[in-house]
């Protein structure tokens, strides 16, 4: 049977067989359980067949080799049972121990950071995303250049010439991936400027942002389909969104909305990645409204949360922008749980309890959407004629005036004002 790990490329095939492994360091923050199988699970966003888990003890952490040498002893011995050619670690390895481990054990080593960039890698769907999952992995790379299986490898012949004399092959790879990166961000930068005149563009349109924002596997999808009665992928596989998707919603006595369903977020998100995301995530960043869907029936639903308001902070998320928690999956609470979770539901107004899966309670999400952007405060570029002394007058007395410009005879005004005046405003 093969083991899915090609041995002279050092690279591992769809459907290869892995073995998961879980060091423990006791800090017993999560459940090792639940840990196992969300790692599972991202193993097999990659197409990666797991064949097994393992929870090592990991009392000191070696420097060499992060498990105990009998440890090692015994995870190849079981990989051999197993026919696997993979190991995936939930840890961070260092590059050294990445590359001891494969060496002791003949298999292929990846961990949480090199996962998570190997599904960001196969799922990016638009030219940003790819731009800066690639510039995500090079930042990682550079610090792995100590064996030959990196994609270097296989282009080094192209780009042989660029070496100088006396160069050594990791001094003109670390000069490749430099060269490259550099690159890469003058094109994202692009990108992106491109989008966000895009983005300006609708901002323009008095329509409301609102982005779902939550834990990998926590509904996102789901509840997105049910929202706007499209046809996203939603799958049980990790990460299945990648680049935001924007679909308009109808809510309640709104005339338009625009949903915008994001990445999955997952704790230790990679730093290159947080950095290389946020662009993607500018959607999150400008948005009006977030929600944040959370699996209330996950062992790990508090952290889980924790590691969501963590990234958003990272990313910039202004704390004033008005959020709903929508606590998902209630259909998997048993009765009692189910009515403990209903009744805080009831108690607060920025939680909805639901089931996107069923349908269950998001027409009060929706009515619960509606009532909090009719009240919160926005921003809006509004442009008027540069001699309308009234309707600047206005603004400042309806709104905060973020900003102003005056260019010809037309005045454009950046105000934060609540939805109900900006209507006012235009029938004014
Ligand atoms: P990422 O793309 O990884 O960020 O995932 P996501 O948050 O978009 O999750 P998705 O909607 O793909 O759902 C993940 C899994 O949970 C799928 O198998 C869904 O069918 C399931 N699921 C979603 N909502 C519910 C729910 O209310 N109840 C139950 N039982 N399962 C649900």
């Amino acid at each position: 049977m093969s083991t899915g790990f090609d041995r002279d490329r050092g690279e591992f095939t769809r459907g290869a067989r892995a073995v998961v492994v879980l060091p423990d360091q006791g800090d017993g923050a999560r459940d090792a359980e639940a840990r196992l199988a969300e790692t599972a699970g991202l193993a097999a966003a990659i197409g990666v067949s797991v064949v097994e888990h393992i929870a090592y003890r990991v009392r000191a952490p070696k420097p060499a080799t992060l498990i105990g040498s009998g440890q090692v002893e015994q995870l190849g011995a079981q990989m051999r049972v197993a026919e696997a050619g993979l190991v995936v670690f939930d840890a961070s390895l260092t590059p050294v121990q990445q590359r001891n481990l494969e060496t002791a054990l003949e298999a292929k080593v990846i961990d949480r950071t090199g996962l998570i960039l190997e599904i960001f890698g196969e799922r990016a769907a638009t030219a940003e995303g790819r731009l800066q999952v690639e510039l995500a992995h090079l930042d990682y790379q550079a610090g792995r250049l100590v064996r030959s299986w990196t994609h270097l490898e296989r282009q080094r012949g192209g780009f042989g010439f660029l070496g100088g004399p006396g160069e050594t092959q990791i001094e003109a790879d670390r000069r490749l991936i430099r060269d490259r990166m550099a690159r890469l961000r003058r094109e994202l930068d692009q990108v992106s400027r491109t989008r966000g005149l895009h983005r300006d563009r609708r901002r323009r349109a008095p329509w409301p942002v609102i982005a779902l924002v939550g834990y990998t596997n926590a509904g996102k999808s789901t509840l997105f389909n049910h929202l706007t009665g499209a046809s996203v992928m939603a799958e049980d596989v990790l990460f299945a969104t990648l680049d935001p998707t924007l679909r308009q919603v109808s809510l309640p006595g709104i005339e338009k909305a625009i949903l915008s369903d994001t990445v999955g977020f997952v704790s230790e998100l990679p730093t290159q990645l947080v950095a290389a995301f946020k662009a993607t995530l500018e959607e999150v960043v400008s948005a009006d409204l977030l929600i944040h869907v959370r699996d209330i029936a996950h062992p790990d639903s508090i952290a889980q949360k924790d590691d969501v308001e963590g990234v958003l902070n990272d990313i910039g998320v202004d704390a004033s922008v008005p959020r709903i928690e929508a606590w998902n999956k209630l259909d998997l609470l048993d009765a009692e749980e189910r009515e403990e979770m209903l009744g805080e539901a009831a108690r607060r107004d920025d939680v909805v309890a639901l089931s996107a899966l069923r349908g269950e309670g998001v027409s009060t999400l929706l009515e619960t959407i509606a009532a909090l952007l009719t009240t919160a405060h926005r921003r809006y570029t509004i442009t008027l004629d540069a001699g309308d002394g009234a309707g600047a007058a206005w603004l400042h007395a309806h709104g905060e005036v973020l900003g102003q410009a005056v260019e010809g005879d037309i005045a454009t005004y950046d105000v934060r004002m609540a939805l109900r005046d900006f209507e006012r405003f235009g029938t004014r």
